[in-house]
């Protein structure tokens, strides 16, 4: 079984993870997930609608929602209504990111359909984010406290990192280049799969370490997760991806394949050293340092960070009680390293 192959709309659970009983649990949270995500995304003016919903309804993998079901089973009460909101408002708050994120990157393509600042304008994919953030705001104040202020942690960090990115090392005055990438990372995408991951297992009662743990293991798969996703953007085709590869080379944001190949002692090394000092704005430029990067070392190298934290995954999860849940949780990790094949 696969996932996240193609870009194709998904409305329901078709994932594999071992054990009937959980795939029907999590089939079901994920349908009642998809129910809240629906309603509320058409709320409001009837002109928003469309904006509002575009991507949701483009497909997207649910990954967050997922991780958040998944992570609820390792407390007393797997089935409680808060953990659909949880999951909800993460999914809410991912659907916010990309139309903002889409903007900032001027990206054309987002889950296989246009993205909406090209379908519309700039203005009208800020401004449809912006509502779907004021929709999980409301979701949140249903719940309690304790998740607002988590949430505002989370949202304040994965800003953090979107800026980190914008300004790059010299503007934060990273001296790493790699190190910078990690953080960014785990502020843009790491702390809200991490999120997703608490506010599943808290909701379902789980114990304190327990939370803190899913908390962990959603972060380390979050970095996993982004690797891979920068590994994708270079080399794999825009059929599988539903994105343009070579997306982040065109802004000049160097991620962790294209870092490890620009400190390469060879002669794809030297060539790229001298094309990547900023955004490519030519397709030519973009195109001959796809090429490089295919004779560089840096996705292997890439993949090894990865491999790095799987291990890290792991020994959260050896300490997690033994079930199929945990044993799905492996099986998502392995998957979401899998899309880079
Ligand atoms: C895309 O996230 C943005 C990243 C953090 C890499 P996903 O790969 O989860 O996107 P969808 O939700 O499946 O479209
Ligand atoms: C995604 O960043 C992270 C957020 C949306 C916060 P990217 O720009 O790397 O992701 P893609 O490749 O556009 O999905
Ligand atoms: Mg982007
Ligand atoms: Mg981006």
């Amino acid at each position: 079984m696969t996932y996240g192959t193609t870009p194709s709309p998904r409305h329901g659970f078709n994932l594999d993870l071992g054990d009937d009983a959980l795939n029907t649990r999590l089939n079901t949270g994920l349908e009642a997930v998809e129910e809240l995500l629906i309603t509320e995304l058409n709320r409001g003016a009837s002109f928003l609608t469309d904006k509002v919903t575009h991507l949701a309804k483009a497909g997207g993998k649910r990954f967050r929602p997922m991780m958040a079901l998944l992570c609820s089973e390792f407390g007393p009460n797997p089935g409680a209504e808060n953990i659909i909101r949880g999951a909800a408002v993460t999914e809410m708050v991912h659907l916010a990111t990309l139309y903002h994120d889409d903007v900032m990157d001027e990206a054309e393509r987002r889950r296989g359909v246009e993205s909406a600042n090209t379908r519309w304008t700039n203005t009208v994919a800020i401004l449809a984010g912006d509502i779907l953030f004021a929709q999980a705001s409301r979701q949140m104040a249903l719940m309690d406290l304790d998740t607002v202020a988590h949430f505002a942690d989370t949202f304040s960090e994965l800003v953090t990192g979107q800026m980190r990115e914008t300004v790059g090392a010299d503007g934060t005055g990273a001296t790493d280049p790699v190190e910078h990438y990690l953080k960014v990372i785990e502020e843009k995408t790491g702390v809200l799969i991490s999120s997703a991951a608490y506010l599943g297992a808290r909701h379902a009662g789980a114990s304190d370490e327990v939370v803190a743990r899913c908390a962990r293991i959603g972060d380390a798969v979050g970095m996993i997760f982004q690797i891979v996703d920068d590994i994708i953007d270079i080399f794999s085709d825009p059929e599988q991806s539903g994105k343009t590869p070579g997306t982040d080379l065109r802004e000049g944001v160097f991620t962790l394949p294209v870092l490890y190949a620009l400190q390469e002692d060879s002669p794809a090394g030297e060539e790229l050293r001298g094309l990547l000092t900023g955004p490519l704005t030519n397709d030519d430029d973009v195109n001959r340092a796809l090429e490089l990067l295919g004779q560089a070392r840096g996705r292997e190298r890439a993949l090894e960070t990865v491999r790095g934290y799987v291990d890290d995954v792991e020994r959260e999860l050896d300490a997690l009680p033994d079930g199929p849940a945990r044993e799905a949780l492996r099986t998502m990790t392995r998957l979401t390293v899998e899309r880079v094949g």
